[in-house]
């Protein structure tokens, strides 16, 4: 019997009312495959940060880093400014345990109506993998002649020859994978004159790699036009930081609620432990209710099972998930029904027992 050690940090606002949810479920899942869990909960949140000064203990990384996995809920709280409770926790996290893919699926799910009209199941249904440490997300650069007429200032994207192949390298084996071999790469080498050419041509570079796969490229403008208008034609879209950013919450956002959407922050050599959390934050509006939609926490907790090796277990959750939306009995306010986040996550667990 295979048996895991997850450290859980529900985080802010609706993480801990989500986050019961996705631990519900791998319970549930757990049962029917013979796998076990160990949750270690960390509290670590913005409460935390008010009382103590830091959003983690100093040994926070150190007590993370033995762990299977981490599935985080969602950080940040009006009180604590953002970039305060983002480079206290998440970026640490995502930095120094490596984690230099961003993979978030983009599917539209049954029983949910997107703003885009006429599209049914099954044509929306493909994955973003956005570069995770570098690109144009970087602190080099710098100002000069503050204040005065000839004031200026720099910021410097990095493109290292090791980030940029490691990615797209990630994005075909992928796409290899889950048999969709097609990858498309956003850029925008019209218009950036040095670090999007390079892209391209670590691009050609690691196609020749890969002659089983199918490519195309699309410079970003006209790519978030295509995400809109012809969802259809994407399997795998790999993409620089930046670009990454922007095209994964486009892409939920075409496909109806961002209360679904998943995402894991990978290390694929597994040197350190991997992290899976919703694509939503905290939610301040919502929380405490008890009406948020948890399943963008538990197709995460689904995301983690699939990284952790228990394929069959997570597609079972996700299936799962597809079975109560196409059902419709029981949906959040989000996807225009009355269920609480207990309700949506109780079905899900139901549905996975039988
Ligand atoms: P948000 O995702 O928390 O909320 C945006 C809108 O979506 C709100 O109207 C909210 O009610 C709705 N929403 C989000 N998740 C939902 C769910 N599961 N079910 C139903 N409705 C849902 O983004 P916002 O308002 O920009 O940020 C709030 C806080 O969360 C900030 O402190 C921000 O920094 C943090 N945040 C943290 C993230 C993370 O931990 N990775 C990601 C995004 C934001
Ligand atoms: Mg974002």
């Amino acid at each position: 019997m295979s048996s895991y050690e997850i450290a859980v940090l529900p985080g802010d606002g609706i993480g801990g009312e989500v986050m019961p949810e996705a631990l519900r479920v791998l319970d549930a899942v757990a049962g029917e495959y013979g796998t076990s869990f160990t949750f270690r909960h960390f509290d670590w949140s913005c409460e935390t940060y008010r009382e103590t000064g830091r959003m983690m203990p100093e040994d926070g990384l150190d007590r993370l880093r033995d762990h299977d996995s981490i599935l985080l809920g969602a950080v940040g709280y009006p009180g604590v400014p953002d970039h305060v409770s983002l480079w206290g926790l998440l970026l640490p996290i995502r930095r120094e345990f490596d984690q230099y893919v961003n993979l978030r699926p983009v599917r539209l799910l049954p029983g949910v109506t997107p703003p885009v009209r006429d599209k049914q199941p099954g044509d929306i249904d493909f994955w973003v993998v956005r570069e995770n440490t570098e690109g144009e997300y970087s602190r080099l650069g710098g100002r000069q002649g503050e204040g005065t007429p000839a004031e200026m200032v720099l910021q410097t994207a990095v493109f290292t020859r090791h980030g940029t192949d490691r990615i797209l390298r990630y994005a075909f084996e992928f796409a290899e994978r889950i048999g969709k071999p097609h990858v498309t790469s956003g850029t925008k080498s019209n218009g950036i004159y040095h670090s999007m050419p390079y892209w391209d041509e670590r691009f050609r570079a690691i196609a020749a790699e890969h002659p089983d796969v199918a490519v195309d490229q699309d410079h970003i403008d006209i790519l978030c036009a295509r995400f809109v208008m012809s969802p259809e034609r994407f399997d795998v879209v790999v993409a620089s930081n930046l670009f990454g950013d922007i095209l994964s919450d486009l892409g939920p956002g075409v496909t109806g609620t961002i209360g679904v959407a998943p995402s894991g922050n990978i290390n694929p050599e597994r040197r350190f432990p991997s992290t899976f959390e919703p694509v939503h934050g905290s939610a301040p509006d919502i929380a405490g209710r008890g009406i948020a939609n948890p399943i963008g926490q538990i197709w995460s907790a689904a995301m983690m099972l699939d990284h952790l090796g228990e394929q069959e277990a997570g597609a079972h959750v996700v299936r799962a998930i597809e079975s109560v939306l196409a059902a419709g009995a029981v949906r959040t306010p989000d996807l225009g029904g009355t269920a609480s986040t207990e309700d949506l996550g109780k079905a899900i667990a139901a549905e996975i027992t039988g």
